[in-house]
């Protein structure tokens, strides 16, 4: 592991908005709390959908990412604990968005998530959970330079496997220069629909050429996972019982075990 403070820091990618990133950062993070591990979910995107899904006011929020990444605060200093127990939130504020461009001209732009990681000195965490921005920018390039491993969602429609090559050449970038510690966590299928062909074929492409990268458990699409955000929580507590709920806890059971082996 890249720090000592906590277990993997794992960065949820693909610079293609609207792939299942934000969902996967919620719903995974609060199923590993559900299994009784210690979690830190921070909020790497301006839009702060991480945030507002786990029913924290984006306006209200005084700091939190923008703070760290400005170096104006530790991440213990801006850390909120959520109503899910043992899961913590570093929310995404207002002026997150100006980061990006007030990075651009500062030294060692791409090192600065990195840096609050290794200072941090709270009480550690058995998984770090970062949702990316959906674009390949320094917010993206510092979560992948903090991180131990990516986890790619992918929704599986027809253009899912464009823009993998470029993700997975920046990752092989990042990998050669700022953190060559960093590995491919998975693929996770998002939003499938199995009755759908096209789906399916595009489920089985992605299997045969990524193999075992890709986890065994999918996500289906589920309308009470789209519903959750608006209740300001996970969908767990949204609806239990809902496939949605089901499938991200599987895919927690999965992360969990591929970690053992
Ligand atoms: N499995 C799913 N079933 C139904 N709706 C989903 C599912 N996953 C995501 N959504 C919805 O699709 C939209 C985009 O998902 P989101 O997680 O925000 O993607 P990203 O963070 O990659 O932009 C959101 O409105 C979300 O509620
Ligand atoms: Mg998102």
């Amino acid at each position: 592991m890249k720090h000592k403070n906590f277990g993997p820091v794992i960065a949820i990618a693909n610079q293609k908005g609207g792939v299942g990133k934000t969902t996967t950062s919620i719903n995974l993070a609060a199923s590993l709390a559900a299994l009784d591990r210690r979690v830190l979910l921070l909020d790497l995107d301006p839009q702060g959908n991480t945030t507002s899904g786990l029913g924290v006011d984006k306006q209200s929020v005084e700091s939190g990412m923008y703070a760290v990444l400005m170096q104006e605060n530790s991440i213990q200093e801006v850390l909120i604990e959520t109503d899910c127990e043992g899961l913590y939130l570093v929310p995404a504020s207002m002026d997150l968005a100006g980061a990006e461009i007030e990075l651009v001209t500062e030294d060692g732009r791409e090192n600065i998530l990195q840096q609050a990681f290794d200072s941090f000195e709270g009480e550690p965490f058995d998984f770090v959970i970062v949702d990316c921005p959906p674009a390949l920018n320094l917010l993206t390039l510092n979560a992948l330079t903090a991180a131990d491993r990516v986890l790619i969602t992918l929704q599986t429609e027809f253009y899912a496997m464009e823009g993998l090559t470029q993700l997975i050449d920046t990752i092989r970038r990042v990998k050669g220069s700022l953190n060559r510690d960093l590995s491919i966590d998975g693929i996770l299928l998002t939003m499938v629909d199995r009755r759908n062909n096209l789906a399916q074929q595009v489920e089985s492409e992605v299997r045969a050429y990524f193999g075992k990268q890709v986890y065994q458990s999918i996500i289906p699409r589920n309308v009470r996972l789209s519903e959750a955000p608006s209740f300001g929580v996970p969908v767990m507590y949204h609806d239990i019982r809902s496939t949605g709920a089901q499938a991200y806890i599987q895919v927690a059971q999965e992360m969990i075990q591929r970690q053992a082996v």
